[in-house]
């Protein structure tokens, strides 16, 4: 009797010659992903000469993350992410991952929190200081200006000055951005000269530059500092392995670059949706103002106060689910493997899109639909709840990032509400991670009367 044949994976429709689907990709990547698991559980898209079979059910995605050793870090995103990162945390191959990971932990232990919880709220209310009832703000930009100087604060105990923040800022958004373009970019397109390339290599070298400048400054200064780059450059210390070497210059501003890629803009597009969806559903905008003010009774939030923000916190996680910042993850095979029932020979580049998960009907019912309290009797599932990745290579800052925006949305919405001032919803971008770009918001005083049923941007449905 003949044995079956392997299944064959189906191309997603609507590939060019030469392009492929680089060009959905770019346009409308996350409409192109949805429309994939209706043609099966591994999907063939095509970027330029090269393939990417897309991982769309749920149980393979989570074999794929969990089994790091066979699925490397891979792949046309971790490509031209290594020519920005080098070989940091977030970029290296398995083989170094394990030495890396040790030599970073310190830097994210538990007992950093507190006190790294301390300069979010602080960072946060410097902030809002400046705002004035009726200004119009950015969304996006203004988070991410947030989370920059948050960032800061906590990797250097004497952050730079304002001026050297705000390049930071930009030079971070200009080289996320750069990364994902150029790895939907067909080489030949890729390596031609011209301003967006000019304006790249520009912001990753100045980026490197000022941090490498960072690194030898506290080589040379003997004093202990309260700050993450402590913690890195000493990760024998307290929180740490004593067999663990410290980093060389280069992989110190290897990693301090890759902390700063990773947690910036994740965290600003967290925050930003959040913002969005709470302006949507005022119901559960008012829950999140009676919570606060109970819990919080007008104090800044600290660690302590974020497991009683229970409702604060479920917006956060549905925030992540219906937007997760990094919607799209590569990997590559290493050995000839099967996957499912599908031989994957070496070589072969898998995408990973916690996006597509997320919004699977039968993982959640009424996927697009914003509902915070789907969380109240649930834990987020292991194989269906993927903001942060999963296995070994799951995000080092998950706890960071989530305290961080918590305690930035409380200390923000115990002042101000934010109101937007165009009644369409944003258009998702995912150029980079997903954020609702264009996104404008007004401020208002909270203690002003609230007028949400009035007002047709606000929930459809308003009953109060
Ligand atoms: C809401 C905020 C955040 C989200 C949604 C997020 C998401 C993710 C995801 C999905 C991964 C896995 C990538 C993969 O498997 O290919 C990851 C890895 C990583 N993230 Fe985050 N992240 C966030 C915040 C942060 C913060 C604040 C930092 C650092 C300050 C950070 C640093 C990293 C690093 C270094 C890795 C690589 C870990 C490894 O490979 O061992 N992230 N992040």
């Amino acid at each position: 009797m003949n044995a079956t044949p392997p299944p064959a994976v189906p191309t997603a429709p609507g590939g060019l010659p030469l392009l492929g689907h680089a060009l959905p990709l770019a346009r409308a990547p996350l409409a192109f992903l949805t429309r994939l698991p209706a043609l099966g559980d591994l999907v063939r898209v095509r970027i330029g000469p090269r393939s990417v079979i897309v991982v769309c059910d749920p149980e393979l995605t989570r074999h794929v993350l969990l089994n790091d050793r066979v699925f490397d870090k891979g792949g046309p995103l971790r490509e031209r992410g290594r020519e920005l990162l080098g070989n940091g945390l977030i970029t290296c191959s398995h083989a170094d991952h394990r030495r890396q990971r040790r030599q970073c932990q310190p830097s994210f232990h538990p007992a950093r929190l507190p006190a790294y919880a301390l300069r979010f709220t602080d960072t946060a209310r410097t902030v809002v200081d400046d705002w004035r009832p009726g200004q119009v703000l950015d969304v996006v930009p203004t988070m991410m200006a947030l989370t920059v100087r948050t960032a800061l604060t906590t990797m250097f105990a004497t952050p730079p000055p304002a001026r050297a923040a705000r390049t930071l800022t930009e030079d971070i958004t200009t080289v996320v951005e750069g990364v994902l373009r150029r790895a939907l970019t067909p080489a030949v397109l890729r390596h031609l000269p011209g301003p967006e390339r000019r304006r790249y290599d520009r912001a990753r070298t100045r980026l490197r530059t000022a941090l490498a400048e960072l690194v030898t400054a506290r080589r040379a200064d003997p004093a202990p500092h309260d700050d993450l780059l402590h913690a890195l450059l000493h990760p024998g210390g307290p929180d740490g392995a004593p067999d663990v070497p410290p980093p060389t210059d280069r992989e110190a501003v290897d990693q301090l670059l890759t902390f700063l890629v990773a947690g910036v803009e994740t965290t600003a597009g967290a925050l930003a949706w959040a913002w969005y969806l709470l302006a949507r559903h005022p119901r559960i905008e008012h829950r999140v103002h009676r919570e606060l003010d109970t819990v919080l009774a007008g104090a800044p939030p600290t660690l302590a106060d974020v497991p009683a923000l229970t409702t604060t916190g479920h917006v956060l996680t549905e925030a992540l689910r219906l937007y997760p910042p990094l919607w799209l993850m590569t990997r590559e095979v290493t050995e000839d493997t099967v996957l499912g029932a599908v031989p994957l020979p070496r070589g072969t580049v898998l995408g990973i899109s916690p996006y597509l998960v997320h919004r699977r009907p039968d993982r959640y019912p009424e996927p697009d639909r914003f509902d915070p309290d789907r969380w109240l009797d649930a834990r987020p599932d292991r194989t269906a709840y993927l903001p942060f990745g999963s296995g070994a290579r799951k995000c080092i800052g998950d706890r960071f990032g989530t305290v961080q925006a918590t305690v930035v949305l409380a200390t923000i919405a115990t002042r101000w509400r934010l109101e937007p001032t165009d009644p369409r919803p944003p258009r998702p971008s995912a150029l980079s991670t997903l954020t609702p770009r264009g996104l404008h918001m007004r401020i208002t005083d909270r203690t002003a009367p609230q007028s949400a049923c009035a007002d047709p941007v606000r929930e459809p449905d308003c009953q109060w």
